[in-house]
Parts: structure tokens; C-alpha cells; sequence
């Protein structure tokens, strides 16, 4: 069973928060931003527009590459911490809008993760089952609506984005997907969460004045956890698919800091040149990076049939994890 990536899409919302427009915001200045994380500007939505509507975008952009019509997809998955609500999931409002009349879909929770663990789970159907033949896989995240605007620890890194893969089942063909390795640890409530609005902490207004809907990060203890998690992951799937380090013709990392991608290139290693770096236009899109990443360098012809490109990522969860894929 070969599953190909047929179409690629992504959108970032129109206004652009600048470092600039920060430093009238938070005390910080551009060149602690550019210097520390590698970020220049970032997308911030309308507040009209939640989760579904930056998904909707890429999923039609993705779509019309693939010449492929909605009512042909079979199963459409969303990975976000931010849908519109709780429920109905935004993978369903999105079937709605979109009119994928034979799909059935799911939002997935694996923060910055959430992409690479999407895919997993679309090969896995696919595989398991031939009637699966187009899965429209999605990272969105409006990053802004959860993000405390009084905080300069965490909200000069966000930005918000989507991004759309769809995936054919092609029977008899190569299997784009060579080799996975995803992970998950729990114990990690203290240096990255969102703590309330769900069972445990249901919205109140204590937990609206204790600020707990928002990001809450030790960045330090992350930059070093998600280093390590990544580069053992990375490697994990080049042993797995045979494949060396010096093939593989990109890697491209969930778009967290630049230095923490430079920091896994340089372990693995591979030069700065072979890694796909975007978060100076975008910041932290969460769970829509990597996929804003492989549509662009798509639509830049940066990418050829049979390249090997090394994805991985890292986020709350903690979750992490690689996927080895040849286009
Ligand atoms: N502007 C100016 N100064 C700042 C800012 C800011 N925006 N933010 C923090 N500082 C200050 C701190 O207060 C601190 O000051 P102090 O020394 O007087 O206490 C100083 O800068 C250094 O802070 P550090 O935290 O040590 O800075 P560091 O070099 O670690 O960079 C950063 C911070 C950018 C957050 C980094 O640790 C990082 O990128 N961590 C990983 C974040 C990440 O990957 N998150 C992904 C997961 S998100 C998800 O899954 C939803």
C-alpha cells in the first residue's frame, strides 16, 4: 500500500504583528526577540476567525493542488490545542463547510506534535483499510487566542497559521512514509500547559483572574527537553528506514526557535542549508508549522520526487517525535 502526499496547503491570517508593534505592547525590544528565537513577525487572526476558518483555507488550497473534490475525501483530521469549542470538533465543522459529504473526521490534541501525529494516525487507516483513499490532514492553531498578551515570556513566540496535507492511498506504488517514532511523557503539567477550561479546571472567574486559560511555560527546561527528544527521534528513523543522515535532503522541525532547530541540526548532524526555517515570517504556529513549511517549499520547487525529508517536532504533552518520509 503506498501513501503519496498529493496536495499541500497552508494560510496565515492577513494582519502581521511585527516586533516592533511588541515592544509598544510588552517591555521587550527586537533585537532580544530575533536574537533569541529567530522571530521577526507573526500572523495574528480577525477576531472573527477561530480555528476552522485559518483550516478551511489551507484545506481548499491543498485540495485544489491535488485536483481532488471534497465529496471524494474519506476521513478529515485536525490537529489543534485551539478548536473553535470543545465540541462539536472543528474536524466536523470543517466537513460541513467544506461539504466532504463522505467524510468522517476527528480532532487530535498533541500540541506543536500535533501534525506528525495526525499523519501517523491517517497511514495507520490507511493502511489498515484500502476505502480509505483520500485523508485530509490538518494543523491549525489560532496561538493568539490562548496566548497572554501581558506575558513577554511567551507572547512574543506565537503566531497564528494553518496547514493542510492530503494523502492519497495508491495501491502498488511506494509508500511515501518510510519510518515514524512519536513520543509522549506526562509528567510535564509544571513547564508547558494551558491549565484550565477543561474537567480539571472548568472557566470560572478565579480562573479567568489567575490568568490560567492562557500558555504557561518554563522555556529554558523546554528548549533542552525538546533538543534531546528530537535528535533521539530523528535518528530513531533514519536506523529504522536504512537511511544515512548525509541523504536526506531536508529536514524541517516544528518552527519553535531557530535555535533550538539549529541546535538539532548541528547534533545530528546536518548543515543550517539542509534545514527549512520560516519561523521569522510565521513564530510558533503550533500545530500548523510544519505543514505551513512543506507547502511552501513545495510551491517554491524546493522539493523533488524521491528527495528524503525528515520531519519532526516537539510540544505540550510533552509529546514529540520524527517521521521520515520520500516524496
Ligand atoms: N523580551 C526581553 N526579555 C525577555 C523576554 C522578552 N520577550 N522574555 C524573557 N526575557 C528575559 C527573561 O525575563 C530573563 O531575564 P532575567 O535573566 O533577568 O530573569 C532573560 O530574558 C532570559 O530568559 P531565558 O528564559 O533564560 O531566555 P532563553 O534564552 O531561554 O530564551 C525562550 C527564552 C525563547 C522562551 C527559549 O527558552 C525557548 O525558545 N524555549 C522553548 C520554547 C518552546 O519551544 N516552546 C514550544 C512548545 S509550545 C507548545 O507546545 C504549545
Amino acid at each position: 500500500m503506498g501513501i503519496k502526499i498529493r496536495g499541500t496547503g497552508s494560510y496565515a491570517p492577513d494582519k502581521v504583528l511585527t516586533n516592533a508593534d511588541l515592544e509598544k505592547m510588552v517591555e521587550t525590544n527586537d533585537e532580544w526577540i530575533r536574537t533569541r528565537t529567530g522571530i521577526c513577525q507573526r500572523h495574528i487572526s480577525a477576531p472573527e476567525q477561530a480555528c476552522s476558518d485559518l483550516a478551511e483555507q489551507a484545506a481548499r488550497r491543498a485540495l485544489d493542488m491535488a485536483g481532488v473534490a471534497p465529496e471524494e475525501l474519506s476521513a478529515i483530521i485536525v490537529a489543534t490545542i485551539t478548536p473553535d469549542h470543545v465540541f462539536p470538533s472543528t474536524a466536523c465543522l470543517l466537513q460541513h463547510r467544506l461539504g466532504a459529504t463522505k467524510a468522517f473526521g476527528f480532532d487530535l490534541e498533541a500540541a506543536c506534535s500535533g501534525l506528525l501525529f495526525s499523519l501517523e494516525t491517517a497511514r495507520g487507516l490507511m493502511s489498515a483499510n484500502a476505502k480509505y483513499r483520500y485523508v485530509l490532514v490538518i494543523g491549525s492553531d489560532k496561538m493568539s487566542a490562548v496566548v497572554n498578551w501581558e506575558d513577554r515570556n511567551t507572547c512574543v513566540l506565537f503566531g497564528d497559521g494553518a496547514s493542510a496535507l492530503l494523502l492519497e492511498n495508491c495501491p502498488g506504488e511506494e509508500d511515501s512514509f518510510l519510518a515514524s517514532d512519536l513520543g509522549v511523557d506526562g509528567n510535564s503539567l509544571e513547564i508547558l500547559s494551558l491549565p484550565a477550561g477543561g474537567s480539571r479546571n472548568p472557566a470560572s472567574m478565579e480562573t479567568v483572574e489567575n490568568k490560567m486559560h492562557y500558555v504557561h511555560m518554563a522555556g529554558r527546561d523546554v528548549f533542552k527537553l525538546a533538543v534531546n527528544a528530537m535528535v533521539s527521534s530523528c535518528r530513531k528513523v533514519l536506523e529504522e528506514a536504512n537511511v544515512s543522515i548525509d541523504q536526506v535532503r531536508w529536514l524541517v522541525p516544528h518552527q519553535a526557535n531557530e535555535r533550538i532547530m539549529k541546535a538539532v541540526a548541528q547534533r545530528l548532524p546536518l548543515e543550517e542549508e539542509r534545514v527549512f526555517m520560516n519561523i521569522g515570517k510565521y513564530g510558533n504556529t503550533s500545530a500548523a508549522s510544519i505543514g505551513i513549511c512543506l507547502d511552501e517549499m513545495k510551491r517554491a520547487d524546493l522539493i523533488n520526487p524521491g528527495d528524503y525529508i525528515l520531519l519532526t517536532a516537539f510540544g505540550g504533552g510533552l509529546t514529540w517525535g520524527a517521521i521520515l518520509i520520500r516524496w
